[in-house]
């Protein structure tokens, strides 16, 4: 089994299994400190079953857009079952040959994925592609890399090894990709990456 077929197979389960109830005040709070302007073309990239989708529909105007990216279909199939959305679009795709035009995006999070790129260099390349001069990339969890990776850790299998790096380790390679780094965070309740594409 890869990444991918594993989660295919997850994504039924995947809203039971998260404290949804629990994450969503703490996500709507860190998306407020975001700044997502209201015009703005988000990239939800891992968009799973689209946790943060409504989330973030909520904090655009009526001309903000999300596109919402997974590889696994099934994953994106619920997604699309929870919204009518017109803002929103749905793409079955790899994070590092995505389907979306150079320079689109205002803005990509990239909430609880991060650790599942096999090549996390070439994401952050392909970042730097669809992200407009001066966008946004925020590498997001609502907590810190020890807990994340111990969680991977403890489900084993495909995902064992998806580790988070140092938040530092991470800044270094989105620097070597053309990338500024605006904030780093990792503490307990956090981590997070917010760049800058030059
Ligand atoms: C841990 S889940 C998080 C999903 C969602 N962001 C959430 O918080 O519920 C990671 C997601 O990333 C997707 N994913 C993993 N590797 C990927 C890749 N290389 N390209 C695109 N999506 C990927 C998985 O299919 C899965 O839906």
């Amino acid at each position: 089994m890869d990444r991918r077929e594993y989660f295919d197979g997850v994504a039924d389960k995947w809203d039971g299994w998260n404290a949804r109830a629990e994450m969503e005040p703490v996500m709507r709070q860190g998306l407020r400190e975001l700044g997502v302007g209201p015009e703005e073309h988000v990239l939800d990239l891992g968009c799973g079953t689209g946790i943060m989708l409504g989330m973030l529909l909520d904090v655009l105007g009526p001309r903000g857009r999300v596109t919402a990216v997974d590889f696994a279909p099934r994953m994106v199939e619920v997604a699309r079952g929870k919204t009518l959305d017109t803002r929103v679009e749905f793409r079955v795709a790899e994070a590092c040959a995505l389907p979306v035009g150079d320079g689109t995006m205002d803005r990509c999070v990239c909430f609880s994925t991060w650790p599942h790129f096999p090549d996390p260099r070439a994401v952050l390349v392909e970042q730097h592609r669809v992200l407009k001069p001066g966008g946004l990339l925020h590498v997001w969890h609502v907590s810190g890399r020890e807990k994340i990776n111990a969680i991977h850790a403890g489900v084993g299998g495909v995902i064992g090894q998806d580790l988070l790096p140092p938040v530092r380790q991470l800044a270094d390679v989105a620097g070597a990709c053309g990338f500024s780094v605006v904030s780093l965070v990792d503490n307990p309740d956090r981590y997070l990456l917010t760049a800058r594409r030059g």
